[in-house]
């Protein structure tokens, strides 16, 4: 039985990340991966074909294991319907199993795209802390896939971990000031530490600082397209992980 509404049941993975970072690039990678290993005496559509939504497909990690892959859409006014994904009532729904937050690893700068992706871990730090005891949301594991690794201009994957860790520190300061000011206008002492992401009053953000939040945050260069490494170790993560 693959009808349609039996694909709600299935684990989800969700692509994350800014316009322009090969969201629905690897997406239809994997798609043409997963048709290409299919026997030609079987029909294609037992291993990927499009569901519910033009935006995610079915895919076999495994013989037994079939999630769906959710691409969204990186522009910043569409970002909301995205994260609206790490909601705990919506992930649960969704039976959401992990984030792949994809990135432009040869774009000039990863301000905008750590911009991006502090929101996104915010959210799963609120989460984390949305239930108690049995009733806590499962913990989601973020993958940051450093794309575009064929270009030379791209940065390799230990770089663009430490920038995005330095990067995130910068914003996570630059907003806590914002909120004091805020606080100070409204006269009402802000619940402390809410909107701080990582360790509450640390010095530095390490992402390992997600963990007390059960958030595990991975970064793995590949490629799509091009003479590069490749998506396969992207693929293992998440087949892991379904
Ligand atoms: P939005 O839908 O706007 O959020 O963007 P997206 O993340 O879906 O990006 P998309 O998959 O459309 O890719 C953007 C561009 O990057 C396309 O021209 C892709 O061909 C290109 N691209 C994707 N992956 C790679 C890669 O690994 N290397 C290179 N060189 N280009 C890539
Ligand atoms: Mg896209």
């Amino acid at each position: 039985l693959h009808g349609q509404s039996s694909t709600s049941h299935l684990p989800s993975v969700l692509l994350l990340g800014p316009s322009g970072a090969g969201k629905t690039a690897l997406l239809s990678h994997f798609e043409r991966r997963a048709a290409a290993a299919t026997p030609d005496d079987q029909p294609a559509k037992s291993a990927t074909h499009t569901s519910q939504s033009p935006l995610s497909i079915e895919l076999s990690a495994s013989p037994s294991t079939t999630f769906l892959l959710v691409d969204t859409p990186g522009h910043a006014k569409l970002r909301g319907h995205a994260l609206s994904h790490l909601s705990p009532a919506t992930s649960k729904a969704e039976n959401l199993r992990a984030v792949v937050f994809v990135l432009d690893a040869a774009a000039d700068d990863l301000a905008a795209a750590a911009g991006y992706l502090y929101d996104v871990l915010l959210a799963l730090q609120k989460r984390a802390g949305s239930g108690h005891g049995s009733k806590a949301p499962a913990a989601v594991p973020v993958l940051v896939a450093a794309n575009k690794l064929d270009l030379f201009t791209a940065l390799p994957a230990a770089l663009v971990r430490s920038q995005l860790e330095a990067e995130l520190g910068r914003i996570r300061s630059t907003r806590s000031r914002g909120l004091l000011g805020a606080e100070e206008e409204a006269g009402a002492a802000a619940e402390e530490g809410d909107d701080w992401l990582g360790e509450y009053g640390s010095e530095k953000f390490a992402f390992r600082q997600m963990m007390e939040f059960d958030v595990e945050v991975e970064v793995l260069g590949g490629s799509v397209v091009g003479e590069g490494p490749g998506a396969d170790k992207w693929w293992r993560w998440i087949a892991e992980r379904v």
